[in-house]
């Protein structure tokens, strides 16, 4: 297939283009790079063995946005783009709606105007909030606590009333847990720009000694050791289910929201010394308060992935600790630092 990727130079979405490429598929990217480098087009081509069709672009200028569909044959559309900080979300709510809600919606004119009627779309565990108990399924009420979560709560709600009004269009949309970890390879991974606001790259830091010390928001929360337990889910295992998630919708399955998680909780200080042990570094910690908005616990229940998908993650947590370590000490500043690749980026 032909399968247009939006975000597609960003961190998960630059995994999903090596497993899809892998597999076959003919990809076009889009990006705006407000969070990421054209210097992934290279990296890209090393790894598939092809330059990438990298078109720089912002989904929220319609016109851009149904070019990329004209004359291309596009059959699915995999939809990465978006804006994904909490705590930034909450100091600009609008620029989050629009960028985010405004974007899918010119994707969606633009699909419906073209007929292209398969839409993978991600979503976030977010959609659930603080959940009433773990491990969660996909029927917990979803009841977001900030803007950045309500953006992809209303992207869900907008697509299932799309679905719903027209039976040619059909979505996946995919709620990761928290995705981590690196291509093997080292070519390619999560770069941050700024202070890390999730917990595995501010190690990564820590441990390449970008960073002092690591802040451990809790040891007071009813957890196994005080500290806060997630589902991490290594982003290669997270690029599978987005192709598994084509196919599925090629088969002419019916809509549906998945989780994608391991259904094992990590706590911060079992990440760190997992880290630690994957990369022989000593990783400095010490507990401070809580972060505003933080809950104790939470990892899925991904048996829906499997039923309907046939996904399981494979990778454990030391899998995902050893390619994050791989990554960081290979690039320790991000695209920028990195080895050479050869290609240059083919942003249009
Ligand atoms: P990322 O920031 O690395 O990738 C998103 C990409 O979209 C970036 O390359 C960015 O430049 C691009 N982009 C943003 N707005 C755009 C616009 N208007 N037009 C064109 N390009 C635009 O983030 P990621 O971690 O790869 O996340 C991908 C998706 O997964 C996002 O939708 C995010 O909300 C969702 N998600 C991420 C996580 C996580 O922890 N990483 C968890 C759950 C869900
Ligand atoms: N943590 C620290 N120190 C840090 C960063 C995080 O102790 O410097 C702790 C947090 O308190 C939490 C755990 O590490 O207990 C994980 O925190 P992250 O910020 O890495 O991830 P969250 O679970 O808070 O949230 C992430 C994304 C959300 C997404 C959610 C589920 O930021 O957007 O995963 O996908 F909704």
């Amino acid at each position: 297939m032909r399968v247009l990727v939006t975000g597609g130079a960003g961190y998960i979405g630059s995994h999903a283009c090596v497993e899809l490429a892998g597999r076959g598929h003919e990809l076009v990217l889009v990006d705006n790079f407000s969070n990421s480098s054209p210097l992934v087009a290279g990296r890209l081509a090393t790894l598939t063995g092809r330059e990438p069709e990298l078109h720089r672009a912002d989904l929220r200028d319609r016109a851009a946005v149904d070019g990329l569909f004209k004359g291309r044959g596009i059959d699915a559309v995999i939809h990465f783009a978006a804006l994904k900080a909490v705590g930034d979300s909450c100091r600009r709510p609008l620029d989050y709606f629009d960028n985010n809600i405004g974007g899918t919606i010119h994707l969606l004119q633009a699909m419906r105007a073209h007929g292209v009627g398969r839409l993978v779309f991600s979503s976030s565990a977010t959609v659930y909030g603080d959940p009433d108990g773990v491990p969660v399924r996909e029927d917990a009420p979803l009841r977001v606590t900030n803007p950045y979560g309500r953006t992809k709560l209303v992207m869900e709600q907008l697509i299932g009333d799309l679905c719903t009004s027209d039976p040619g269009f059909r979505a996946v949309n995919l709620r990761y847990f928290n995705p981590v970890g690196a291509h093997p390879s080292g070519l390619i991974g999560e770069a941050p720009g700024g202070v890390p606001d999730n917990l595995m790259p501010y190690v990564c830091q820590v441990a390449v000694g970008l960073r002092e010390r690591l802040a451990v928001f809790g040891g007071d929360w009813p957890t196994v050791d005080g500290t806060g337990v997630r589902d991490y889910i290594h982003v290669m295992d997270l690029a599978r289910a987005h192709a598994d998630a084509l196919d599925f919708l090629v088969r002419g399955h019916r809509s549906a929201s998945i989780n994608l998680g391991t259904g094992q909780g990590t706590s911060v200080l079992q990440l760190v010394r997992a880290f630690e042990r994957a990369s022989g570094r000593a990783v400095p910690y010490e507990i401070v308060d809580r972060r505003p908005g933080d809950v104790a616990e939470v990892y899925a229940d991904p048996s829906l992935a499997h039923r309907l998908l046939g996904w399981r993650a494979e990778h454990d947590i030391d899998a995902m600790c050893r390619d994050a370590w791989h990554w960081q000490s290979r690039n320790p500043g991000g695209y920028a630092d990195g080895p050479a690749a050869p290609g240059g980026a083919a942003a249009s």
